[in-house]
């Protein structure tokens, strides 16, 4: 096979790639190691900030969102036993949705069959050639058959435990990389948000969130040890634990409900500069990953396709290089700040077995000036609802 543009991975950084690149008139297959229905049954990620939301409108699969997601305003931060909101909208005039990522990427996938283009699934890329002189190959395997695709360019948007970054030479690449010492217990619960606001519980005992999926479903997160067995929590100890760290006096309780999933997701810090070698550009979790607090791993995905996908543009209508040049420089100023963010809430708000006194009461005194001063409450909320993406 032959195309333009070769894409590794079809989560959600890929395929809105591929479809940037359609509406542009650029040719692209995707190539994706698992199933279709397990690529999108995944459960991950909740939360789309405003400009992801105008982003997928822009391109042509904002439909369903604007139908069905969730326009939220506010989060509700509580410690030391009261409740803190900041109402973002009238901070910055700017909102988040809530949206899940499985279907974010159901919109993508039936966007890709309107398109008619490809996407082979169930076909994992085993090895990259010609990055650095000649014309890029992507060697990958289907039903035991090697295969391989031609193409201009390489997008590596294979995730986190992807290939593509490995053919980046070592040399080449400078990695930052930091592991936080706990993780989260994610729960889905078929219980009634008790209040319309996302709330974060910031207690001594550990971190807690109330998210939203529906009216009717919440998604619940407990600070939890990194290795934890799901199994160890049932379902009282869960419900207890998040009373004891989300509920406060003068608020509605927290509303139970039959729990449907749990599980348990690592923390980490993770970046990889350049975000490029030779005709190998990589988007999305490949490139970076940030704790959850702050929800923007779907988010910095999908701003990076905007940006690789304009400088595809440039060169292919234009044969301005100059923005695939600068992709990785552009990509890596905003995400910088993005990781500054999510690390810093993630430290703001979870506990650090053995923090000394000092340190716990500085803690708080930086949840007090975040929501209880200006400057705190506006950069809080130019953050999470997103920064511009300079594409
Ligand atoms: P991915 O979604 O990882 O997609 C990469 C794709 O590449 C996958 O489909 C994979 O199968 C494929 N692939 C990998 N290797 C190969 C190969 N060799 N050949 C072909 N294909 C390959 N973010 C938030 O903002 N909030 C959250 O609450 C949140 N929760 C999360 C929970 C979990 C358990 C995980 C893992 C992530 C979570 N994230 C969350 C992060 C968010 O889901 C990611 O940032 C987002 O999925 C990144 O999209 P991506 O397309 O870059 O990578
Ligand atoms: C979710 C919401 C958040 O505000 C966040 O920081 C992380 C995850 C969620 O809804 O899954």
């Amino acid at each position: 096979m032959r195309t333009q543009v070769g894409i590794v991975g079809a989560g959600p950084a890929g395929l809105m790639l591929a479809q940037i690149l359609h509406l542009q008139g650029i040719d692209s297959v995707l190539i994706e190691r698992a199933s279709q229905e397990h690529v999108r049954s995944r459960l991950r990620a909740g939360v789309l900030e405003q400009g992801t939301v105008e982003m997928m409108r822009e391109f042509g699969v904002g439909e369903r969102v604007m139908k069905v997601g969730l326009r939220q305003r506010a989060i509700d931060f509580r410690f030391n036993g009261e409740s803190h909101p900041i109402d973002f909208e009238s901070v910055c005039g700017r909102n988040t949705w809530v949206y899940p990522q499985h279907e974010v990427v159901s919109d993508l996938m039936a966007a890709r069959e309107r398109s008619g283009l490809p996407v082979v699934y169930d076909a994992p890329v085993s090895r990259i050639e010609g990055l650095d002189g000649g014309r890029p190959v992507i060697h990958y395997e289907r039903d035991g058959e090697p295969l391989r695709l031609e193409c201009d360019y390489v997008a590596g948007c294979d995730g986190f435990r992807g290939i593509s970054r490995s053919w980046i030479p070592a040399d080449r690449l400078k990695v930052y990389d930091r592991i936080y010492p706990f993780g989260w217990l994610g729960i889905l619960a078929d219980a009634k948000p008790a209040i319309q606001d996302i709330t974060w519980g910031c207690h001594e005992d550990g971190f807690a969130m109330m998210s939203i999926r529906s009216p009717t479903v919440t998604r619940l997160y407990l600070q939890c040890e990194p290795d934890e067995n799901p199994d160890d929590w049932p379902d009282d100890r869960i419900w207890a634990e998040l009373h004891k760290r989300l509920d406060v006096p003068g608020l509605p309780r927290l509303e139970e409900g039959r729990i449907t999933q749990k599980g348990v997701t690592a923390m980490r810090s993770f970046l990889a500069e350049p975000m490029q070698y030779g005709r190998l550009f990589l988007a999305g979790d490949a490139a970076h990953i940030v704790p959850p607090t702050g929800a923007k791993g779907l988010n910095s995905a999908l701003a990076d396709v905007k940006v690789l996908a304009r400088a595809l543009t440039e060169q292919y209508r234009n044969e301005n290089g100059q923005w695939l040049e600068r992709y990785s420089d552009i990509c890596l100023k905003r995400m910088w700040l993005v990781q500054r963010f999510s690390s810093g809430l993630c430290t703001m708000t979870h506990q650090f077995r053995g923090d000394e006194p000092f340190v716990r009461r500085l803690q708080r005194a930086d949840l007090e000036y975040m929501t209880m001063h200006a400057p705190g409450r506006l950069e809080f909320s130019e953050n999470f609802t997103g920064l511009p993406v300079e594409a």
